[in-house]
């Protein structure tokens, strides 16, 4: 195996003891996150795509430790709003490691991205409409520019993430070399860009193939750019017995695809850096014994952790607390009264008691990042851990955090 540590790690991997000690430590929910493998994904996907230009999808967490163990790393940043481009400068990325990715940019936006600019000429710009560029135009952007493809295919794990095809993201393809000619006057164009989606599968690799297929011929049709970016997208196994992606096999395909380009490729997965590297643990406040299964409740919800209410998205869940006990069908579910707020329907956990500690595997993408403090909920610390220890990276959101925004509310100005 490639230096870069195994092709993935399961729930069953993390020492149950630390995680425990670390629940103890600062109270749960919280989030864990190991760097190691932070680190070991970044070498993994660098070893299989070594002659391309790698990016990180902050979007996947945009804590300040993963950015700065991401930098280190020699992977760069794709930031998909003006605040993800502050924390990728903020966490040491020089301007030229710093791409953003414009998705029906909000003026103001774009206007902190070009004053962030002026003073980092080398960061890049990638634009999914016309429109956006006579934006940028009036603001007084004249630099890197790459243009988003809408490339007609898609993929993911779920329809909501499917994007490739969609109509909101990217200009259709066959547009794409007449903008690309016009805007070579005023800008340094400098790559084609396209998505097909997230959580993309084995199974998927056909539309994967496709996609790039569609991206050599359109970065062969403009001519004269640095690179072609076939986006992010590729998928972990978020099933215990689900097969890990061969990286390898996805970077044949991809090369295979693209076929001879004057243009470096470019990928920018987020999921895949971050997605095993993270756990979130919980503990069981109430165990009620319904007449057709065991309700285990527990104090993460769908505030804490979104994906399985919105994508019904499956997440390994392990009983840290008593792992030998018989197992019981169980629902496992939030404190949020919405039937949405539920983790698992039907899962075997060794027979769960209040004060047990759970934990959730493949937290660490769009984990945290998709937390909300609905029900007025404060949202959880995150801890992360090295070689050398382990320290709290995120406090815990207060309830005073939650109220603080009203307190400098305006005085009642009568009509
Ligand atoms: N590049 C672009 C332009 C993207 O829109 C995305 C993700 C990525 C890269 C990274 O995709 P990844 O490698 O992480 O699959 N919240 C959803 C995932 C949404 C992904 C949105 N775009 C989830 O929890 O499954």
């Amino acid at each position: 195996m490639s230096g870069g540590g195994p092709a993935v790690r399961r729930l069953s991997d993390w020492d149950r003891e630390h995680l425990l000690s670390l629940a103890d430590e600062f109270g749960s929910p919280l989030y864990v996150t190991d760097l190691r493998r932070v680190r070991e994904n970044c070498h993994r996907l660098r070893e299989a795509f070594p002659e391309a230009h790698v990016s990180y999808a902050v979007k996947a967490h945009a804590g300040r430790a993963v950015l700065e163990t991401v930098r280190e790393a020699a992977v760069d940043a794709e930031c998909a709003s003006a605040g993800e481009v502050e924390r990728a400068l903020d966490a040491g990325f020089p301007g030229e490691r710093v791409r953003y990715t414009a998705v029906n940019p909000p003026d103001a936006d774009l206007d902190h991205v070009v004053s962030r600019w002026e003073s980092n000429p080398e960061m890049t710009v990638t634009v999914g409409a016309a429109d956006t560029i006579d934006r940028l135009r009036e603001r007084g952007f004249d630099g890197r520019l790459c243009l988003r493809a809408n490339p007609g295919v898609g993929a993911g794990h779920h329809e909501k993430v499917t994007t490739g095809g969609h109509a909101k993201f990217g200009i259709p393809i066959d547009r794409v070399p007449d903008i690309a000619a016009d805007a070579r006057d005023e800008f340094d164009l400098v790559g084609v860009h396209a998505h097909a989606g997230s959580g993309i599968s084995g199974d998927d690799l056909s539309a994967h193939r496709e996609l790039v297929r569609r991206m050599g011929d359109l970065a062969r049709e403009v001519g004269d750019l640095e690179f072609v970016d076939v986006g992010g997208g590729f998928g972990v196994p978020y099933r215990e017995d689900e097969p890990p992606l061969d990286l390898d096999a996805v970077a044949d395909a991809t090369r295979e695809a693209l076929g001879e380009v004057d243009a470096q490729l470019a990928i920018e997965p987020g999921r895949y850096v971050v997605a095993d590297a993270g756990v979130l643990l919980s503990r069981v406040n109430t165990v009620k014994e319904a007449p057709e299964t065991t309700v285990v409740g527990i104090d993460a919800g769908m505030t804490t952790l979104l994906r399985p209410a919105m994508y019904d998205a499956y997440h390994a869940i392990s009983n840290l607390s008593r792992p030998d006990a018989d197992p019981v069908s169980t629902i496992v579910a939030g404190p949020v009264c919405e039937t949405s707020d539920v983790f698992a329907d039907g899962r075997e956990l060794p027979d769960p008691e209040r004060g047990d500690c759970l934990a959730l595997g493949n937290a660490g993408a769009y984990g945290y990042e998709m937390a909300s403090t609905y029900n007025s909920r404060p949202r959880p610390p995150e801890v992360v851990l090295d070689a050398d220890g382990h320290r709290l990276a995120r406090r815990r959101e207060t309830l005073d955090d939650v109220t603080a925004l009203e307190r400098t509310a305006s005085e009642h100005i009568p009509n």
